[in-house]
């Protein structure tokens, strides 16, 4: 033993202690730890739910430096959660995108570091993701350019927080805001990250609202001549522009390349009515997250609290609350084409689309129609 930690001295000494702390260089600055580097890491839980997945993905976001994160939150009918994360971070080179699904391999050799939760530089995260995860992969990444990645999880076997709708409680303690109330859920775990790191901004929404919002929101930046006509988004150089990964959607000029674009390099997968929907503006766009906004949310929802004296009693039942918004999109879409079909039969056609309201223990449906010109 003695002799042993002599040589490692020797080392240590001779080489600075990179030696002792690397197994493997992967080249541009990533490196496997050796087992006893990361076991000195070791952090307390791997990954237990998709909430604690999540907030995995978020602090690689920030390692890379993002400013910007899009979130697509999507549940499917076989109870497997879909979840696209694009960011506009430093980007992984092609070589490392495969081996960061690896134990140990991490390019924060130098700069493990401690946020709010902990110590993070192991190189575990995606490992431990991926043990969990139906399917976890980078679907596109490029230097400087952000990161697209997408995370599959059975609900069946990776556990996540039932009510996903509820709006965490937030209070302003000492002048700093704190969630003091609700369930460990998605949205709960992003306003706390989001409280520590004001500067980012967060989109989260379902696949159509995520895509509406890069597409909108990237229609600034992409000249009427580069877009795409006929010939499919391969056929782009728009790597030589200083546009970021979630600003490409922008150069689609028609449905059939936004679908692509929006399939192969951010993995939502939409329908062509919602594609084209989208390309009209019919489809709502999400702003950034901000704690403003979800404790002025959650005060509106608990707005049918009435107060008698000092006792606070809530009105007896809500139960169109326990609709989560993905559940009212499916209603809305099945609707939408229920009631064209009926339409047709009239010569009426929807004026827009289906509203649908959350009212206590209902929810209401309204269908507004108009005469239909091409009929
Ligand atoms: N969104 C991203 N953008 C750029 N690089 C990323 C991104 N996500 C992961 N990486 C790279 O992959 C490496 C491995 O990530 P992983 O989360 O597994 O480990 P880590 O962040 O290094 O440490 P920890 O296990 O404590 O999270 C990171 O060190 C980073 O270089
Ligand atoms: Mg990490």
């Amino acid at each position: 033993m003695e002799e042993t930690g002599g040589l490692l001295n020797f080392v240590t000494n001779v080489t600075g202690d990179r030696f002792t702390r690397i197994e493997e260089d992967l080249g541009n600055g990533y490196v496997r730890l050796s087992i006893t580097e990361a076991e000195r890491r070791q952090a307390k839980n791997d990954i237990q739910s998709v909430e604690d997945a999540v907030l995995e993905l978020l602090r690689n976001a920030r390692d890379s430096g993002a400013s910007k994160i899009f979130m697509s939150f999507q549940k499917e009918a076989d109870q497997r959660r879909k979840i696209s994360i694009i960011d506009d971070g430093c980007g992984i080179p092609k070589p490392a995108q495969e081996r960061i699904f690896e134990s140990r391999v991490t390019t924060k050799l130098d700069t493990v570091n401690f946020d709010q939760y902990g110590i993070h530089g192991r190189g575990m995260a995606l490992f431990s993701i991926k043990q969990s995860a139906d399917d976890i992969r980078i679907l596109h990444s490029i230097e400087g350019k952000g990161t697209s990645l997408r995370f599959i999880a059975d609900t069946t076997k990776l556990n996540e927080k039932v009510d996903q709708f509820e709006i965490p409680e937030i209070e302003i303690i000492d002048g700093k805001p704190e969630v003091t109330k609700g369930v460990r859920n998605v949205l709960r775990v992003i306003t706390e990250f989001l409280i520590n790191h004001p500067q980012l901004e967060i989109y989260m929404g379902i696949a159509g609202e995520i895509l509406a919002t890069m597409y909108t929101k990237s229609q600034s930046t992409v000249f009427e001549s580069e877009r795409s006509k006929n010939f499919g988004i391969a056929c782009f150089n728009w790597e030589r522009r200083n546009l970021k990964i979630w600003q490409l959607c922008g150069f689609a000029s028609n449905a059939e390349t936004l679908k692509e674009i929006a399939n192969s390099f951010y993995g939502l997968e939409l329908s062509n009515r919602h594609i084209n929907r989208i390309m009209c503006g019919q489809i709502k766009t999400v702003s950034p997250l901000s704690i403003n906004e979800i404790m002025r949310k959650k005060v509106g929802l608990t707005q049918g609290e009435k107060s008698v004296g000092k006792k606070k009693i809530s009105i007896s039942e809500n139960l169109s609350k326990y609709f989560n918004d993905n559940d009212l999109q499916v209603l809305r879409e099945s609707l939408n084409i229920i009631a064209e079909d009926i339409g047709n039969k009239y010569f009426l056609k929807l004026q827009r689309d289906p509203e649908i309201v959350r009212e206590k223990n209902r929810l209401k449906i309204l269908l507004p129609f108009e005469k239909d010109e091409i009929i």
